[in-house]
Formats: structure tokens, C-alpha cells, sequence
């Protein structure tokens, strides 16, 4: 594959943390923050790969936190661009949490942020293309299109006629 296509498994990275007392709220689970913190980490070095550059945090999707994760739970963190568009990378992040003695795992948080490529002057620059590969990556990369849309109209950085894809979900006359 040519440095302007890429596939999303080039840059794929998998994370794995244990809670540590330092991580934890007064009721012994995971702080929100601390998890956030994990989950930046992770998407910016898949987006750092993907470009082979530094990248800024440009947005963060909506993250709720449906279980709590405890002391001493080991987490995994899996992240996957999801498409590339100009300077900007959509990257996908699945959370998990393991309680090895118990043998429980669950999924616990799942969230998309956006990386911009950036030279040392913090100036942006394109991206190579990515390629998906499988059903689900292709799903991932068609509905990238209605999600970048979203958050660059609620950060008002696109005009809401301007979102083409977001026409059907708000019932807007062409
Ligand atoms: C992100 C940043 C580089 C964009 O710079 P800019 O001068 O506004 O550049 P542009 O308008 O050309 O936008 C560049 C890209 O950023 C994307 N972008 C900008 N703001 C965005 C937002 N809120 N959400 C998603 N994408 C955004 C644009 O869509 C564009 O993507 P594209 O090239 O793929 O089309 C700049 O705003 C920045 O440096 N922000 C601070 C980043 C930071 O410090 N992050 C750490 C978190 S505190």
C-alpha cells in the first residue's frame, strides 16, 4: 500500500492498564479523568501512526461512563482510525475491563476523537487516505462522514445547510 492509502491495521493500537490506588475515586472505582487520559494516549498514537506526525487533540465525542471499573481491574484499550479526511482523523476507542480473579470481563466505554496532523509550527497537513477493509471497518468509515459532520456543526465550524448527511436525521428539505 502506497505512504497516501493506509490500513486501518497499520496504526491499530491496544493499550493495557491496571487500576492503581492513585486511579481511583473515594468509592474505589476508576476516575472518569484518569480514563479519558488513557484514552487519548491511545488514539493519538493511532493517529500519530496513521499520518507519521504529531497531532493535536482537535474533539472528543460524547463519553458516558455506563460501569464502573474497580481497583485492581486490568483495562484494555483498543484504538483504530476510522477514516482520514483532509488533516483530521477519526479514531474509534473500545474500552474493556477484566477482573482477573473473578474471570469477569466487560465492554465499559466506547468514543470516537478527532486528531489533526500537525507541522512543529502546530499547523495542519494532510493525511494519507484510509482504507477500509472488513464490513465493520467499512461501516466505521461510512458513518464517519454523519459524525464529522455533527461535531463541526455543534462547533460551529460548519453551517448546518452545509451538513449534507445530516439531512435525513433532521428532517432538512434539500
Ligand atoms: C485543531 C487545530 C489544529 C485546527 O486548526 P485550524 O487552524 O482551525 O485549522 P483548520 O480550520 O484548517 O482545520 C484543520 C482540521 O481540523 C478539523 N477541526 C477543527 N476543529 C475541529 C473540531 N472541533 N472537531 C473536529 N475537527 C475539527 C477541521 O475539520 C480540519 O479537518 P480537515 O483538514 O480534515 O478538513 C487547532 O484548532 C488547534 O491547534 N487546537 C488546539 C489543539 C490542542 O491543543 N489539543 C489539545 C487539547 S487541550
Amino acid at each position: 500500500m502506497s505512504k497516501n492509502k493506509k490500513f486501518a491495521r497499520e496504526s491499530a493500537v491496544t493499550m493495557t492498564e491496571m487500576v492503581l490506588p492513585n486511579d481511583t475515586n473515594t468509592l474505589n472505582n476508576l476516575m472518569g479523568g484518569k480514563l479519558m487520559h488513557w484514552m487519548d494516549i491511545v488514539s493519538a498514537i493511532a493517529a500519530q501512526k496513521h499520518s507519521n506526525s504529531m497531532v493535536v487533540t482537535a474533539s472528543v465525542d460524547n463519553i458516558s461512563f455506563g460501569k464502573p471499573i474497580r481497583l485492581g481491574d486490568v483495562v484494555t484499550l483498543k484504538a483504530k482510525v476510522t477514516r482520514a479526511f483532509n488533516s483530521s482523523m477519526e479514531v474509534h476507542i473500545e474500552v474493556s475491563a477484566e477482573n482477573i480473579p473473578s474471570g469477569t470481563k466487560v465492554e465499559s466505554n466506547r468514543a470516537y476523537f478527532t486528531f489533526v496532523a500537525v507541522d512543529k509550527q502546530g499547523i495542519p497537513h494532510a493525511v494519507p487516505e484510509l482504507i477500509p477493509e472488513t464490513a465493520e471497518e467499512q461501516e466505521l468509515f461510512d458513518s464517519a462522514l454523519r459524525r464529522r459532520q455533527l461535531r463541526l456543526v455543534l462547533a460551529k465550524r460548519m453551517q448546518p445547510e452545509e451538513a449534507s448527511e445530516l439531512r435525513s436525521i433532521f428532517k432538512i428539505p434539500e
